[in-house]
């Protein structure tokens, strides 16, 4: 469909406001990170270019995700020999910067207990396990062994919970002999994607398994005995499917110091806009069970849920071990199960989100996650141009005043809500053959929107652009902050400094080099903001 631009000058004026911080300047190309001519490496169309993805083949969940000596490691869902999913591996990268990620040799092959699913990993800095050989502690994963053939046979004990150790920064891995170190407890179909974590007040490793519609609770002292402690949420939170990829770990309330728990539960189907998704709950854990806060409750009985991410691609997210200064990290698989194993890339296929920083802030409602954008992404800014007030009536044409492409692009925008605000803003991405994304704030309806409807292949699924998807404003403030990042087929949305987030992934026949404000049903008053060209991670 073509879309008639209608551009109003008058807006202009006030764009790049503070000239001297245009740094790319208004007259040069901009550098979009793109792939030089002849070079193939992670230039495929729709590649993501500041995401991690595999070099090729498949890829779900991250899994195993621990920093030590100086690494991050992300390890993942992988089938090597095809682009649908298959017999997992778990593939692995590492990274000294959270940026970007160096391919390693898979690290687990499936065996005769089964594939590998998913799971974590943990320094064992005190040799528990006794794995250690020596100088360095081990690294220890934790997976769930999946025996299709006994699924296939009808079993319905095929899920057991099994370690794997290394001692050479994880570059090789042995599986232990006594493996499964928690067997099925005996006709439980669901029951995987462990994450373990030290608990230091227990004086124990805590793992939690994702079990059908709750999530359970193991503690041990050496990764390889493992004792029942609790069980949580069988009656709390949305139940639209199973349950899977729980996470639970300690928080710092900002501000306060006070000490709270997060249990993550990602569950399949159950997504308010559809597919996969991902809800939290923020309560305390007393060493045997998870109890949430009693502000809490309200917003996940009767079948409620509080989300993570209101996008549709964000699923299986957990955080990693041992992440330096304190810090909580998330990355999330940036797909849906709706469609994953059917979107139109061919040499790999799918990839994972930016890596998030979480805190933890006393809202009117109680306590809730702010994710944000690692702050480490900044380094693939290559030039910013400022953004002055100016009253955006329709359109606000940022490409053709300020060479700004929204292919790889990074977005700090704040408004002004007027107050008799009804109609919808926020940003369009287009390119020539009229296919348009767009992503804002509805005042009429006090919702954040992610319209891929015209954004390019859709046909590969009934349930990708079915609609738009919507997500709550939180905020009540006057001003509305959007923080947006544009990949090459993504864009991720943090809106009121976390208070909600979306990502969303998009199929244009050609990338989107063209980027302006809207404004619908009224005009919108752009306070100010500043517009981020980035770079590629792989070139
Ligand atoms: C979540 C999930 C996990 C499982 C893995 C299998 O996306 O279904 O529960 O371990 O994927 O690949």
């Amino acid at each position: 469909m073509m879309h008639s631009l209608n551009l109003k000058a008058c807006c202009l004026l006030a764009l790049c406001a503070l000239a001297a911080s245009c740094g790319g300047g208004t007259g040069a190309p901009p550098d979009t990170g793109g792939t030089p001519a002849g070079q193939a490496y992670y230039a495929e169309k729709h590649r993501p270019q500041f995401h991690f993805s595999p070099k090729e083949k498949w890829t779900n969940d991250p899994n195993g995700m621990v920093y030590f000596d100086g690494e991050y490691h992300l390890f993942y869902q992988h089938y090597p020999d095809s682009n649908v999913w298959g017999p997992m591996h778990w593939g692995h990268a590492v990274s000294k910067d959270l940026v970007h990620w160096e391919h390693l040799p898979i690290a687990l092959y499936p065996d005769s207990l089964g594939y590998i699913f998913s799971g974590s990993a943990v320094v064992d800095w005190k040799n528990t396990t006794g794995f250690g050989d020596g100088g360095q502690p081990p690294l220890v994963a934790i997976y769930t062994y999946h025996d299709a053939a006994a699924a296939k046979a009808g079993s319905e004990s095929h899920q057991s919970q099994a370690i794997a150790y290394s001692n050479d920064r994880g570059r090789t891995w042995t599986k232990y002999e006594g493996n499964p170190v928690l067997p099925n407890p005996g006709g439980v179909r669901d029951i995987r994607d462990p994450k373990v974590i030290w608990d230091d007040d227990s004086g124990q490793w805590v793992m939690v398994l994702a079990v059908g519609d709750h999530a359970g609770f193991w503690g041990s002292p050496d990764l390889k005995n493992w004792k029942k402690l609790g069980e949580f949420g069988k009656t709390l939170g949305a139940h639209g499917g199973v349950w899977e990829c729980p996470d639970l770990f300690p928080m710092t309330v900002e501000g306060t110091g006070e000490k709270m728990w997060a249990l993550i539960i990602n569950l399949n189907p159950g997504n308010p806009n559809g597919g996969s998704g991902t809800q939290y709950f923020i309560g305390r854990f007393d060493g045997k069970t998870f109890t949430p806060d009693p502000a809490f409750l309200p917003y996940v009985q009767g079948g409620k849920g509080v989300w993570l991410d209101y996008g549709k691609d964000n699923y299986a997210g957990v955080t990693w071990s041992d992440a330096p200064d304190g810090r909580r990290l998330l990355i999330g698989w940036m797909s849906n199960w709706q469609y994953a194993n059917k979107v139109p890339t061919g040499a790999w296929r799918n990839a994972m989100t930016v890596p998030w920083s979480l805190s933890l802030r006393k809202t009117d409602e109680g306590y809730r996650i702010f994710p944000q954008p690692a702050k480490e992404l900044e380094t693939l800014r290559t030039a910013t141009h400022s953004l002055g007030k100016t009253e955006v009536d329709r359109r606000l044409d940022l490409t053709g005043q300020l060479g700004f492409s929204p292919r790889l692009s990074e977005m700090e925008l704040e408004f002004t809500l007027p107050e008799d605000a009804a109609g919808s803003f926020g940003v369009e991405l287009s390119n020539s053959r009229g296919e348009i994304y767009r992503i804002g704030y509805n005042a009429s309806t006090n919702q954040f929107f992610s319209d891929r409807t015209k954004a390019g292949d859709a046909s590969f699924s009934e349930d990708f652009a079915r609609q738009s998807s919507v997500a709550p404003r939180f905020s009540t403030d006057k001003t509305l902050r959007l923080h947006l990042f544009f990949d090459a087929a993504s864009a991720e949305l943090f809106a009121d400094g976390g208070a909600t987030v979306m990502t969303e992934i998009f199929f244009p026949g050609e990338d989107f080099n063209q980027v302006s404000l809207f404004a619908e049903g009224g005009k919108v008053e752009l306070a100010g903001g500043k517009v981020h060209q980035l770079k590629s991670i792989w070139q």
